[in-house]
């Protein structure tokens, strides 16, 4: 039981290290800030665009940009209660939500044992962290509980299947047993990425194929931005991308009260190479969409029943 605690505790020191990183990068760009901040609004979330006003709300596991946070507080939130696994969230996140002085409470905390009364929120935000975690049921059950009668809890978490999941899940692997490969993707940068494209366009250039020359540098940088890099080392030095199919998410959800319970979809605006994957995000039933994507990006919007 000692060792599980240790193992768990070592499991979730590392996730928030490498979110910490990660995050801080992200909030060094105005651009990238912006772009997660415009990912949660009222139209999105299917509901009157006064919804937040009066409303008390949780961000779990906010990250060190509490970028949620910071939308449900311009989208007129009363209150945000917001935390993380460690101390590293005050390094960044109070400098982040500045304009939004005692409106908004940050305090570390876990997903798994949430530190809140059972029906305390109006609306509980929790994307992205469950697949993250030690025990996805488990944290949803937690946010479940805190989530008022009345109230609307929103995940998302990653689904499961589909090919570049099973790819990456396989660079995940090789990242924790490979070093070269673990410093390869640790020093990996939009520079180093765009250089060996353009190593590529100059040897085909050499060899007489000049079509390269038809693609311009700007759109080269466009492509392959600090953004693209950041997603890529999100999706393979993380510790753990657990999967859950829909279906069980779901019945967990309508055990803890739940029977009302929709799936979103969006489509996310992006700047560089993943634009072109931005269909299949929205899409997530269209045939491609499943053979790449499996059950993508599952994001549940659940009403509690009364
Ligand atoms: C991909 S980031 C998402 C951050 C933020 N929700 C967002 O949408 O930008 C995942 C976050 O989940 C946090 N996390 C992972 N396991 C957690 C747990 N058991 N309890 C609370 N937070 C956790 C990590 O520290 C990290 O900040």
């Amino acid at each position: 039981m000692e060792k599980d605690n240790r193992t768990r505790e070592k499991f979730e020191k590392d996730t928030r290290q490498l979110f910490h990183k990660l995050h801080s990068a992200q909030a060094e760009s105005g651009y990238i800030f912006h772009r997660l901040t415009s990912l949660l609004s009222t139209e999105y979330l299917q509901v009157e665009k006064d919804f937040f006003s009066g409303k008390v709300c949780l961000d779990a596991g906010c990250g060190s940009n509490a970028n949620a946070t910071y939308a449900m507080l311009q989208m007129g939130a009363e209150k945000v209660h917001a935390f993380d696994l460690d101390e590293s969230i005050f390094e960044t996140a109070p400098s982040m939500l500045r304009e939004f002085e005692g409106r908004y409470a940050l305090k570390t905390g876990n997903v798994l044992e949430i530190d809140f009364d059972d029906n305390t929120f109006d609306f509980v935000h929790c994307g992205g962290v469950l697949h993250h975690s030690a025990d996805v049921l488990q944290g949803l059950r937690e946010l479940s509980r805190v989530t008022k009668s009345g109230g609307i809890l929103y995940v998302h978490t990653y689904g499961a299947g589909g090919l570049i999941r099973e790819m990456t899940t396989f660079f995940r692997e090789k990242y924790f047993s490979d070093d070269s490969f673990k410093a390869l993707v640790d020093n990996l940068d939009a520079t180093r990425l765009r250089t060996g494209i353009q190593w590529i366009l100059s040897s085909m250039r050499d060899h007489d194929d000049t079509m390269g020359d038809n693609v311009p540098i700007e759109l080269i940088e466009e492509m392959i931005d600090n953004d693209l890099v950041l997603t890529i080392k999100d999706r393979i030095a993380a510790p753990a991308y657990h999967e859950h199919s829909e279906e069980v998410l779901r019945e967990c959800l309508e055990k803890e009260g739940f029977s009302k319970i929709d799936r979103l979809t969006r489509y996310p605006h992006l700047k560089n190479v993943r634009r072109f994957l931005s269909p299949l995000y929205e899409q997530y039933d269209s045939e491609l969409a499943r053979f790449l994507y499996g059950s993508g990006l599952i994001q549940l919007k659940a009403c509690k029943d009364v």
